[in-house]
């Protein structure tokens, strides 16, 4: 038995040490890196200084515009996916794609008219229209629903975990819950893709549309961290909102997909085929 002051939960056991009383995990509430590290973060859109407002405003619409198109994108496939549970992830990827929309212009709500004009054209833009390549291309084989989901969102993990106890509050918090998410979608990217190289017969297309389709989203997902040497990139860094540079994320997600693409039979293209963003 546990001394009788020792937090329990209903069931007996001890409670965490990372848990405080009343059930909740402290929130970091200092700003961790960059030009104003060691000082509070900030809360609300008030306290922003305008030059950091503008790019928040801005990361945010980019963000929101990657969530409202893959939906578009994904559509298609909610009831023509080869399989039902293929389907049903389909529909969990576009209920959660919904999600961080939302979540990205309550954040751009948060700044008054301006973010609310933003949101308001970023509801009306129609596919083929958004702002980054890999967005305003379509899923016309299964294939490119595993190679999108695999390399795409995983590039969007790095760009949230880039985030991740950020310099404003409110987008740090809303960290956790996006990458658990994400992380379904990638894991499901990588087994369509290894099922479409490895079980040719038994499920959908074979090894060479498979190796197309890594082809085709790759050097997508590798422009998706934008020009190397970026003084946005850097600018972003200074003010605590994002962890690394553009060129220092690129070369981490190379790192992590070079295995994970070999295992599955198939190679990725080099860095710098088909690029449009160096
Ligand atoms: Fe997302
Ligand atoms: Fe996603």
């Amino acid at each position: 038995m546990a001394k009788p002051d020792t937090p329990h939960t209903p069931l007996g056991t001890p409670v965490p040490k990372s848990l405080k009383e009343g059930g909740t995990i402290e929130p970091v509430r200092e700003i961790l890196w960059g030009t104003s590290a060691g000082v509070r973060k900030y809360e609300t859109a008030e306290e922003v200084p305008p030059d950091m407002r503008k790019l928040l405003v801005k990361l945010m619409v980019v963000q929101a515009d990657t969530e409202f198109a893959s939906i578009q994108q994904h559509r298609p496939w909610l009831d023509s996916a080869p399989t039902l549970e293929d389907r049903w992830i389909e529909a969990r990827i576009v209920a959660d794609e919904a999600r961080h929309g939302l979540q990205a212009c309550r954040i751009l709500r948060d700044f008054g008219e301006e973010g609310q004009k933003m949101i308001d054209e970023l509801l009306t833009k129609a596919e083929g229209h958004h702002k980054l390549d890999a967005f305003n291309m379509k899923f016309d084989r299964w294939s490119d629903v595993g190679a999108f989901t695999c390399f795409v969102d995983r590039v969007g993990v790095y760009q949230l975990r880039a985030f991740q106890e950020c310099s404003y509050g409110p987008l740090a918090r809303a960290m956790p819950l996006m990458l658990s998410e994400e992380q379904l979608h990638l894991n499901f990217g990588a087994s369509v893709l290894r099922r479409i190289a490895k079980d040719e017969a038994k499920y959908y297309g074979d090894k060479a549309e498979a190796q197309a389709a890594v082809n085709k989203w790759y050097p997508r997902a590798l422009d998706m961290f934008g020009h190397s040497g970026s003084e946005t990139s850097r600018k972003a860094i200074a003010l605590g909102l994002k962890r690394w540079t553009n060129e220092e994320a690129r070369e981490r997600f190379i790192q992590e997909v070079t295995p994970l693409t070999n295992a599955m039979g198939l190679e990725l293209p080099p860095a710098d085929f088909d690029r449009h963003i160096l």
